[in-house]
């Protein structure tokens, strides 16, 4: 598709009444990634950059989510409805040079980048000068229903609130799926003409179907069935479908490639998500963001992975959780293993039970086993981190380093207070509190000296 063809709008400012939460709507997730997100991946291959979103209600929050959108955000202060959101967009639409708008409702996540082409293309070939798509779901719920003449040719989209029976006639089941194509120069003359004489008080953009009929412009209907891909999301119900759907589809596809699933209908996987043909994961568990599981990798269940790399060998436990970590080949973690971000696990290495990880590398074959917490460290390869050791990084002001060489030992129950340097092959004696540096083979140890005292008791 050329494209210098068309121009994006999303339309993204409404609160999401019924979706009752105080932050928008377009950013709740599925699959761990906002709605927004699959609207502009589905629209980036057929218009590339040149996508604007309206935003309105908490409009900070959206622009946050989308940096890389900065510059074409347009504000839309009062959300007085879908027509209205146009209105506010159709400056930089205009001045975008171009000769089409496509208006994306920005609550329609399950959108396909191909439904997208499509549709450009019939429009290119038919030349509409306003067209739309068009569903035909099991129920046609609060969606505006499409009302044709007698010859099928479109005439209106008339809101579930306005429709009546008596005057609109039975309903089809046809209805507006919120994606439209605008032709800029003919739609601009019926801008003005938008009025909120309706049940709602709100000026609709499905109003500008009947006034292009009425002044006889060329007015087309594209429809794609009964395709929930196009289902526009407005309540928590509608989200669980969309969200569930999705996730069918992903492990689908996955088991397909030659990824193994146990329990495949609870595994969560996002869609930034890379899992090599011959992974293998067990449901339920959730692996978000930019995730790679490589193959030969075994994820047990009830696992949270963010962010994180598993290299091909890795065993990650049941209940373990991941964040920004990296596992090298053959490590092993939990289960109930914690890694927060800049974890980093080296080949072999060995995380265990209740362990947490923070900006820490673990060198080869490094093992902490048992109820441990390291942060901003450094451990050597071959160390063995004893149960119940802390690094105690944080002095209520800075965080300090913890560095122990290559093939230390550090007893159970030690606290390093950093800055501190264990140095290579040097050994800690349990209990210890240590505060200054160990050289390199010495024994280091803080504790107090053990005194038995005899006791008498007394027969009263
Ligand atoms: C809209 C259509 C309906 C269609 C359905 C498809 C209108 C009047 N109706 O209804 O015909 O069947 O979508 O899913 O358009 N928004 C703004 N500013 C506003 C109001 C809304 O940006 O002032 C945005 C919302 O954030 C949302 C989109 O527009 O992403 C659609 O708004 P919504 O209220 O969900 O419209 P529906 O009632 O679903
Ligand atoms: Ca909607």
């Amino acid at each position: 598709m050329n494209k210098s063809f068309a121009c994006a709008l999303v339309l993204a400012g409404g609160k999401g009444t019924r979706m009752h939460s105080d932050s928008p709507k377009v950013l709740k997730t599925l699959l761990g990634e906002s709605m927004l997100y699959y609207v502009y991946k589905a629209l980036k291959p057929a218009l590339g950059e040149d996508v604007f979103t309206i935003v309105g209600f908490e409009s900070g929050q959206v622009e946050k989510a989308f940096p890389a959108m900065k510059d074409r955000f347009v504000l839309q202060e009062e959300q007085l409805g879908t027509g209205h959101a146009l209105q506010m967009g159709w400056g930089r639409i205009m001045d975008a040079g171009v000769e089409y708008c496509l208006v994306v409702n920005g609550d329609t996540p399950l959108i396909q980048e191909q439904v997208i082409s499509d549709f450009l293309a019939a429009v290119k070939e038919e030349g509409s000068d306003l067209s739309f798509m068009s569903i035909t779901p099991d129920d046609p719920a609060s969606f505006g229903r499409v009302i044709r003449d007698k010859d099928g040719h479109v005439t209106a989209i008339v809101e579930a609130k306005d429709y009546d029976e008596g005057v609109h006639g039975p309903v089809s089941g046809e209805v507006n799926a919120g994606i439209y194509c605008l032709k800029i120069t003919v739609v601009d003359s019926l801008l003005s003409k938008l009025n909120n004489n309706n049940n709602s008080g709100e000026y609709y953009i499905t109003d500008l179907v009947d006034l292009a009929v009425e002044c006889g412009m060329n007015v087309t209907a594209v429809n794609a069935g009964n395709s929930i891909d196009l289902m526009g999301i407005n309540s928590p119900f509608e989200l669980a479908q969309a969200e569930n759907a999705l996730r069918l589809r992903t492990s689908e596809r996955l088991l397909k490639s030659g990824v193994t699933l146990h329990s495949w209908e609870s595994v969560v996987v996002g869609p930034g998500v890379e899992i090599e043909p011959g992974a293998e994961i067990f449901g339920p568990c959730e692996i978000y963001g930019r995730s790679k599981i490589e193959r030969g990798a075994v994820v047990e269940s009830h696992c949270r992975i963010v962010d994180s790399f598993v290299s091909g060998g890795a065993l990650i436990k049941a209940y373990s959780h991941l964040e920004e970590a990296q596992v090298g080949p053959e490590c092993m973690v939990g289960p109930y293993g914690r890694l927060r971000p800049g974890a980093v696990l080296e080949e072999g290495s060995k995380v265990g039970n209740f362990v947490e990880v923070k900006k820490a590398v673990l060198g080869k074959g490094a093992k902490a086993s048992h109820l441990t917490y390291l942060g901003d460290s450094e451990i050597g390869a071959g160390t063995n981190i004893g149960a119940g050791t802390i690094t105690c990084n944080y002095d209520g002001v800075n965080k300090h380093k913890t560095v122990i060489g290559e093939g230390a030992f550090i007893g159970s129950n030690t606290a390093l207070v950093a800055p501190v340097t264990i140095g290579k092959g040097a050994l800690i004696g349990a209990g210890s509190t240590i505060t200054k540096n160990v050289k390199d083979g010495d024994l280091g140890v803080a504790r107090g000296k053990q005194v038995n005292i005899s006791r008498t008791f007394k027969k009263s």
